[in-house]
């Protein structure tokens, strides 16, 4: 980890923000938490539910070439032998014997406890898997382990999936799922903890492509961020050394964003080689090659994986996300998500709390609800319910207010550019489902006079 950046914004406020708006909250907070687990609140959930949803649309739904999967996160404890975690999947870990505090050697600069300057213990190879017992006996032979990365859960499912998809190479699979790593060194949010999740891509290529693929799957990821949100300059990427690469890899590049504490991994892209089929193969006794039907071979394909983490990819949209400006004469805090990755979509607010309003702006809100998450407000005044929209993200308002009884049309309210404009309620579903795909033109409906744009 580099030096904390200048101009970004301060982790603390975004902390306090995700705590107070109900984005995350410290894991069993009422027990005093839990060191580096976090738990997602009504808001954090959707937002978490939005990100996941589009990388699944992007890799899965609208291509031809991958396949989904959902493997346990309990595996055959071999699994572990094979992919080299328990012998390799290991850091450096020193202890200070002033204050007891451990370290990983490898990021420490200098020689002392980076917390009292104490003297450290020697460097001991630590493993980062949870080890639990499977069945009733705690012994040797019903260990088990938490799966550190989805990947594997890919691998020994290869002829499963070669078999009853009749993908033909090249092709991939990716899973969605948690994983489980016992950090020594936690902290940043949630950047590295101890429970998270991943989005992870197994791509097997013949391996005279796999430079190719290689290329194409850095481009591909790179341009979902950007396409999310992500402003290119907040992002990088970052070539591994040979001293780094995972004992897996060949080549691995990482998209680095420049998150509040400095450019850090937001995403790794590996190229594995054939080194896990052969592996999984050799421990498992079972072909994991290819029978190519063209060139009537047997092959075993090279894997180029893009792995992301969800929950750093939380922290980074909601990072660029964020932003402070004057609105009105006051300070506002926003949340500029793009409208995919919007936690509450449209909110509706009805000017007062008079019966008759009430009673359309619940009609507006059953109708709407139907196709997006929305939020009804009707407590206090409506400067104060778009800020608390402002702040959440939202990128549209419905407002309904007296004029509203007589002419049937409502208010929308933009996020970004404050504009507003008046919608005749019939076509207010067809407007909003339009500007959430990121029209810019309102189409304008039958009688086309009613329609008006002002600026707040
Ligand atoms: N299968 C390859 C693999 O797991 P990795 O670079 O160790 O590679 C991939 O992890 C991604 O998972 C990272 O880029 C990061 O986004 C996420 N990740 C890894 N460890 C994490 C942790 N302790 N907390 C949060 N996210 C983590």
């Amino acid at each position: 980890m580099t030096e904390p950046a200048p101009g970004r914004v301060d982790m603390a406020k975004l902390v306090s923000l995700c705590q107070r708006r109900g984005f995350i909250f410290p894991s069993s907070e009422i027990y005093g938490g839990l060191s580096s687990c976090w738990d997602y609140g009504p808001l954090g959930v959707e937002l978490k539910q939005n990100i996941k949803q589009a990388w699944w649309r992007a890799v899965v739904r609208e291509r031809d070439d991958m396949v989904g999967l959902d493997a346990s996160i309990l595996m055959h404890p071999r699994t572990w032998e094979a992919s080299g975690h328990l012998k390799g999947f290991a850091d450096p870990l020193v202890e200070c014997k002033s204050c007891h505090l451990r370290w990983r050697s490898d990021e420490l600069k200098g020689n002392g406890c980076p917390s009292c300057g104490g003297e450290l213990t020697e460097p001991h190879l630590f493993n980062l898997m949870f080890k639990t017992f499977i069945g009733p006996i705690e012994e040797q032979a019903s260990v088990v382990y938490l799966r550190p990365e989805t990947a594997q859960g890919m691998f020994v499912n290869f002829e499963n999936v070669v078999n009853t998809s009749r993908k033909r190479l090249p092709f991939g699979m990716a899973q969605i799922g948690k994983a489980f790593r016992n950090e020594i060194t936690t902290g940043n949010f949630i950047f590295r903890c101890r429970e998270f999740e991943q989005m992870e891509i197994e791509f097997f290529v013949r391996p005279e492509t796999d430079k190719r693929w290689f290329d194409y799957w850095i481009e591909e990821r790179t341009n979902w961020y950007v396409k999310l949100g992500i402003k290119k300059e907040n992002l990088r990427l970052r070539q591994h050394s040979q001293e780094e690469l995972a004992h897996y890899a060949k080549e691995c590049y990482d998209i680095d964003y420049l998150f509040p504490m400095g450019w850090a991994e937001l995403e790794g892209i590996a190229n594995r080689g054939d080194f896990d089929l052969v592996q999984h193969s050799s421990f498992s006794g079972k072909s994991l090659s290819y029978y190519d039907e063209e060139t009537k071979e047997h092959i075993t394909p090279y894997i180029i994986e893009p792995s992301a983490g969800v929950d750093r990819s939380f922290l980074a949209f909601l990072c660029d996300a964020y932003g402070e400006d004057v609105v009105e004469g006051g300070p506002r805090v926003v949340l500029h998500f793009h409208p995919d990755l919007a936690p509450i979509k449209v909110a509706v607010l009805p000017l007062s709390r008079r019966e008759n309003l009430v009673s359309l702006a619940k009609e507006v809100y059953a109708d709407l609800r139907r196709n997006w998450m929305v939020n009804y407000d009707d407590a206090q005044s409506i400067g104060r319910r778009y800020r608390r929209q402002d702040e959440i993200g939202t990128p549209f308002c419905v407002t309904i207010d007296f004029q509203s009884l007589e002419d049937k049309q409502v208010t929308i309210r933009e996020r970004d550019s404050l504009n507003q404009i008046r919608v005749p309620i019939s076509e207010l579903k067809a407007t909003l489902q339009a500007k959430l795909e990121g029209e810019d033109l309102f189409v304008l409906p039958p009688g086309g006079q009613i329609w008006k744009e002002e600026k707040t």
